[in-house]
């Protein structure tokens, strides 16, 4: 008999704030394969990355440990020799919290953006800031790196195929850190299929909204993951037995994403519910938003309200709640529906 580890109501500490994996996904660990990732020999670990790609319509997928190292190896793998530059959203992950990754990984400079419509980057935006001249002084654009969802704000699928035909006219890649993509996708913004067909690479995470501990993939093109592969083993994140972390990440996507690619019947609909019922409540309660709640992320304007956040905390200590900052994150939570994430 299989004996899984329950998650009780001790192993949910009172004021965790971030997601937790479910009883399914600890049971998943118990019936994996045990075989080495790094020799290629696991087989969940393997049909895993399969179908991925074939979710993604792309050839080839590589699990990674986190959305960090995801985006960091995607355009790792996809720069190959400086003097080069990487533009994407002046708000992106991978300038603010990445810890500078891209100028250690690629040697590739920055190029922030900003959004004219304070949304999402448009072709314009793109157009007015890439550097395709090669003149002996620039450092040229040769990757766009967008993100979707960022700060909770979808980019519309046209937008992105707008950017995205340019680009390849132009000769430049697409990095997408779709850390959050699943959310987009729920909210119809378009399918996974089709978002991820207009990028050379993709970043997808299984923890934050689809609940798994930990875990991450990119996927592109057999030659690209090739060399992504190469360097997760250069920088000590090929892993044994992987299989560990990849059944989890399997049951985080088909219990809270779902089965297919347009995320029918998902979990994570209800918490853009939530998310929306909390921020229309702080604007009936006479609040104001930093943006608009587009998916499950609510901008508390607390600046506005005259608080702290010294102060939000303890008022929402007051009342039973674990609220940091003026960013709050909406997730499912099997025990208790829907909980306050930290930080991703
Ligand atoms: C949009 C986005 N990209 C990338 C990441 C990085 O993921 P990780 O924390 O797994 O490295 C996050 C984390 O919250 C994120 O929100």
């Amino acid at each position: 008999m299989l004996l899984a580890p329950r998650i009780t109501e001790h192993t949910l500490h009172k004021g965790d704030i971030v997601t937790v994996p479910t009883q399914e996904m600890l049971e998943a660990v118990l019936k994996t394969t045990f075989k080495d990732d790094v020799y290629r020999e696991d087989s969940t670990t393997e049909s895993f990355q399969a179908e991925m790609a074939t979710l993604t319509g792309h050839e080839d997928a590589i699990f990674m440990l986190s959305g960090t190292m995801s985006n960091q190896l995607g355009l790792r793998a996809l720069l190959m020799q400086p003097p080069y530059s990487v533009l994407t959203d002046s708000r992106g992950h991978i300038i603010h919290y990445e810890a500078g990754g891209v100028a250690s990984l690629t040697g590739a400079s920055l190029q922030p953006v900003v959004a004219s419509n304070g949304k999402y980057l448009t072709l314009e935006d793109i157009q007015g800031k890439a550097v395709l001249d090669e003149y002996v002084q620039y450092s040229p654009t040769r990757v766009i790196s967008l993100e979707n969802t960022l700060n909770g704000l979808i980019m519309p699928l046209e937008e992105v195929r707008r950017i995205s035909t340019w680009a390849h006219q132009k000769g430049l890649k697409m990095h997408l850190d779709g850390a959050r993509l699943w959310d987009a996708v729920v909210a119809g913004a378009g399918s996974l299929l089709e978002y991820a067909r207009e990028f050379d690479t993709v970043n997808l995470c299984f923890s934050k909204g689809l609940g798994a501990p930990l875990g991450s993939i990119l996927v592109g093109s057999k030659k690209t993951i090739a060399v992504a592969r190469k360097i997760r083993q250069s920088i000590g994140g090929g892993m044994h037995q992987a299989g560990v972390l990849t059944a989890m990440a399997r049951v985080s996507l088909n219990a809270t994403f779902g089965t297919g690619v347009n995320g029918k019947g998902s979990l994570l609909a209800q918490s853009h519910k939530n998310a929306k019922y909390i921020a229309d409540l702080w604007v009936r309660l006479g609040g104001k938003l930093l943006g608009p709640t587009e998916t499950c992320m609510v901008f508390l304007d607390i600046k506005a309200a005259g608080i702290s956040r010294i102060r939000l905390e303890e008022l929402s200590a007051q009342n039973g709640l674990v609220i940091k900052n003026e960013r709050l994150v909406v997730h499912y939570r099997k025990s208790c529906q829907a909980d306050f994430e930290r930080d991703g």
